[in-house]
């Protein structure tokens, strides 16, 4: 015999069969009900690959692939896969199978990954598995499950992790199918917190519906004691049934699409399985699991991968507000050490919290940065219950929100940490603060100006790192003063009047707050945004400019700029423009380059620019300058007729002045940590050319995903493997560079909060950034490069916006993005130029499409999409 029947496997046969059929055979034994069926043994396989010879045809393909090269990879693993579907197996085998599955209805056929193969527990479902199988197809579609070990994923995964191509194989597990009118899986813990709880989630017919995402299935939570906890019935279109050869999913009709698969009964029995299956098994359990005349058939038991034992939670929502760019390795190694070091641990010693500096505050996860919720909540508990606004809770998962909430304010911890900044760090007071930040903006300057005139590549190694070593020393206080001014100046200060127009004069819509916080004097991104608007006006009134600017491509135009005596006037217009302002950039990583590093970014915005209509942007700030002073003399007055409104009035003003006072800190030093970032860049751009150089590394920009400390040590001689660690971290930042990954991470386990239906709106919910309602059509930017097609009246919609972006807001009709609070950049700009916008809309560039129609309340911060538009 050479097939191993799965009633009869024992201990010694458990390596043949691979893990998912290994632990069938296990369960069965045990007295599960599994569907009966057979397992062709991983040395079939073996004995396949041998005897047709595709062992060395194989090896000799992959000797000579490049695995760098995408597309070469595909061809390979495709050629191999033809070849082993392409050759038929040992007869023997085939007759043996022929004669197991004759006349005996369908089958399911399905790849049994070798333990040490694929361990990782991403690489569940990526081997193939064929339901409904007739039994003459059997055999062809084992070679199918054979060949699946040749898919792109494992053959790279392999690759990667150095595993021997040929060395493990696969197994294949045939098995009667179920005829199931209900089906899914099941967790016999919460995969993402370890929670004592089971979730189950089913649907009708085969379980082929959820697993390839055509229904969202029913949802049942089952307590520890057993019992339906919670239930959550969705509309089942779509179902799979069993027939012949056949997956194709019908509709179903519409009286049973919202019935609920499975009856609370029928749930609590699965659950107790799933608990005799934890039990059996020693920890909790994944399972895929159908069910047949009210018989439930167990198809699939494995460990639950995602529960590890550090349990630390990880958001990527608080980076938002500060840190949402994609971040490369060189990037974190520099921004991370500043935030950790001299905002964190050093500040949390100088205020007393001494629990706070002990812990990691930030980690790298997809490229993107994620803030540890331990510390956060920490903070959270030092300031008083009020200040932990709905936007403010959104940092963490839904569920812990109200815990975070309610928590008991460490009142005396924070009493005592003011009387220790006054003591031991003056310039932390909210009195002194921004003048010490103001005092340090202008000297940081100039002290970097000798650093600007520099030729930095006649520098020696030595000289290089030390102009690091004191471009660093200059900007440290930067990170000593912002440690106060962004979080405890900022946030409290205005969360405090928002919440006194929100008691007092019934301020729900944020409207009141809105106008008190716009038309402050001297913010940077406005004063970037009218220097901008007046290049474009400069460009609009000279005929030939206008008309150059219209119709070349940016580089194009900027290289006639410089060529046409006719341009003279504008070039230098446009140079004195970058000479201010030349450090900023669409982003904070400084990967990517700033405008002085590129000015077709300049070019682009004008481009933008042009075609609006002709608005006078320092008229209008002067406008809503105007408008606050009243709004805040009607505020005043209106206080100062409440109860006690003496007291009140008075302070209210005081608090409202350091409101707009750091809110403008806020948004400021954002302009000077650019002044750092276009000089740093400028740094490490030379040591980026002079590995190259070396050969030891493929590119100039290969420096970006090395971190500081590897480059200084390469430079003392450590050279070696630097250009293997380089590849897979460039991988990781492509992969990630334009998408966002999820809110938070546990372990390996990654999650979000989700968007709901409501009948056919579908409703997304978000940050409210800044109050107005407007109905208008969708224009998703990508990458800084398309924003010169922004309409007028559009809702412009992009991942984040860093004050780069905002230069065309005052065009735009409304704005969504992906990250940002309250207080970021985008809200700030939003607000100055009264449009509405929603921040924090997890995905909103791939939700929403160019052109589509959508709602948008800025006031409730949600976007409503009706299915019918
Ligand atoms: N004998 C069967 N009868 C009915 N349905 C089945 C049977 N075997 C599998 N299925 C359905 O097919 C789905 C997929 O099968 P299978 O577990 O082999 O592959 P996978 O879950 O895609 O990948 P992985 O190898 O990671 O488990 C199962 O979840 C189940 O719903
Ligand atoms: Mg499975």
């Amino acid at each position: 015999m050479i097939l191993l029947e799965l009633s009869k496997v024992g201990e010694q046969e458990l390596g043949l069969t691979g893990g998912k059929a290994g632990n069938l055979a296990n369960m069965i034994a045990s007295g599960f009900d599994v569907p009966p069926g057979f397992v062709v043994p991983v040395t079939e396989y073996d004995r396949f690959i041998k005897d047709t010879g595709l062992d060395v045809k194989i090896s000799a393909l992959l000797e000579k692939l490049d695995f760098e090269d995408p597309a070469a990879v595909e061809r390979t693993c495709r050629q191999i896969r033809e070849s082993i579907v392409g050759h038929p197996a040992r007869d023997e085998l085939a007759k043996e199978i022929g004669s197991s599955t004759s006349g005996k209805g369908l089958w399911a056929v399905r790849s049994s990954a070798i333990a040490e193969d694929l361990a990782d527990a991403s690489f569940a479902g990526q081997q193939d598995t064929y339901l409904n199988v007739r039994p003459d197809s059997v055999m062809e579609h084992v070679r199918r499950c054979w060949a699946s070990y040749w898919n792109e994923r494992a053959v790279t995964y392999r690759h990667d992790n150095q595993v021997p191509q040929l060395r493990t194989g696969i197994a294949v597990l045939v098995q009667r199918m179920v005829t199931a009118d209900r089906s899914g899986i099941m967790f016999t813990r919460d995969p993402v917190d370890g929670k004592e709880e089971v979730i189950i989630e089913a649907s009708f017919g085969l379980g082929e519906a959820i697993a390839s995402g055509i229904v969202t299935p029913d949802r049942y939570v089952c307590g520890e004691n057993g019992k339906v906890r919670q239930r959550q019935v969705n509309r089942k279109q779509k179902a799979v049934f069993l027939a012949e050869n056949k997956m194709e999913p019908v509709e179903l009709e519409e009286a049973r699409q919202n019935v609920a698969a499975l009856n609370d009964h029928e749930a609590e029995g699965i659950a107790a399985l799933g608990k005799r299956l934890e039990t059996h098994f020693g920890t909790p359990q994944d399972v895929e699991w159908a069910m047949e005349g009210g018989k439930v058939f167990l198809l699939q038991s494995r460990p639950i991968t995602t529960l590890t034992k550090d349990r630390t939670l990880w958001t990527r929502a608080y980076g938002d507000e500060y840190w949402a760019d994609v971040t490369s390795p060189l990037f974190f190694s520099l921004l991370g050490e500043y935030l950790t070091e001299y905002v964190n641990r050093e500040g949390s010693r100088i205020m007393g919290y001494n629990d706070l500096t002990g812990k990691d505050l930030i980690m790298v996860h997809k490229a993107h940065i994620y803030f540890n919720c331990e510390v956060l909540e920490e903070v959270f508990t030092y300031n008083p219950k009020f200040s932990r606004t709905k936007e403010l809770l959104n940092y963490f998962p839904v569920k812990d929100q109200e815990r975070i909430g309610n928590a008991d304010t460490k009142l005396m911890k924070r009493v005592v940490a003011e009387v220790r900044i006054a003591v031991l760090d003056r310039d932390g007071m909210i009195t002194r603060t921004y003048k010490a930040y103001d005092r340090w903006a202008k000297s940081f300057l100039e002290e970097m100006a000798p650093y600007d005139a520099m030729d930095l590549t006649r520098l020696s190694d030595a000289q290089l790192h030390e102009e690091f070593r004191k471009m660093e020393q200059a900007f440290l206080k930067h990170y000593r003063l912002i440690r106060y001014g962004m979080v405890t100046h900022s946030i409290g200060m205005n969360l405090i009047i928002k919440r006194w127009l929100e008691s007092w004069l019934d301020d729900r819509s944020g409207e009141l707050y809105s106008k008190v916080i716009s038309g402050l004097k001297g913010n940077k991104t406005i004063e970037t945004n009218i220097a901008l608007a007046k290049l474009a006006a400069k460009a609009n009134a000279d005929h030939y400019v206008q008309d150059k600017l219209r119709t070349l491509p940016p580089a194009h135009f900027l290289k006639e700029m410089k060529d046409e005596s006719a341009m003279m006037d504008f070039e230098k217009a446009f140079n004195d423009f970058l000479k201010v302002y030349g450090q900023r950039s669409h982003t904070r990583e400084i990967y990517f380059p700033r405008w002085r590093d590129d000015p077709t970014m300049v070019v682009n915005i004008l481009k933008a620019l042009m075609d609006a209509p002709d608005l006078d942007l320092e008229k209008m700030e002067q406008e809503k300058v105007q408008e606050r002073l009243q709004a805040e003399k009607d505020i005043l007055d209106r206080i100062g007729r409440l109860e006690y409104g003496g007291p009140k009035k008075l302070a209210f003003k005081i608090v409202l002045h350091y409101a707009q006072i750091y809110l403008m800190f806020r948004e400021n030093q954002r302009f000077y940590l650019d002044h750092q970032l276009y000089r740093l860049r400028r740094l490490f751009m030379e040591y980026g050319r002079r590995f190259k150089e070396r050969g030891w590394v493929d590119s100039q920009m290969d420096i970006f995903f090395l971190s500081k400390e590897e480059i200084f040590a390469a430079e003392n001689g450590k050279q070696e493997d630097m250009k293997a660690k380089i590849e897979p971290r460039k991988k990781d930042f492509e992969r990630w560079k334009d998408k966002l990954p999820p809110k938070f991470v546990r372990g390996n386990a990654e999650f979000d909060d989700t968007i709901v239906w409501q009948g056919d709106v579908l409703k997304i919910t978000g940050t409210s950034a800044s109050p107005g309602t407007f109905t208008g059509l969708v224009r998703v930017v990508d990458t800084i490069e398309q924003l010169g097609q922004v309409g007028d009246d559009e809702i412009l919609v992009t991942s984040n916006t860093d004050p780069g972006w905002t230069a065309v807001f005052s065009k735009i009709g409304g704005l969504i993005t992906e990250t940002g609070g309250i207080l970021s950049h985008g809200a700030v700009v939003s607000r100055e130029y009264g449009i509405p916008a929603v921040t924090a809309v997890k995905g909103a560039t791939k939700i929403f499409k160019t052109g589509q129609r959508i709602t948008l309340d800025g006031n409730e911060g949600t976007i409503y999409v009706s299915e019918s538009d």
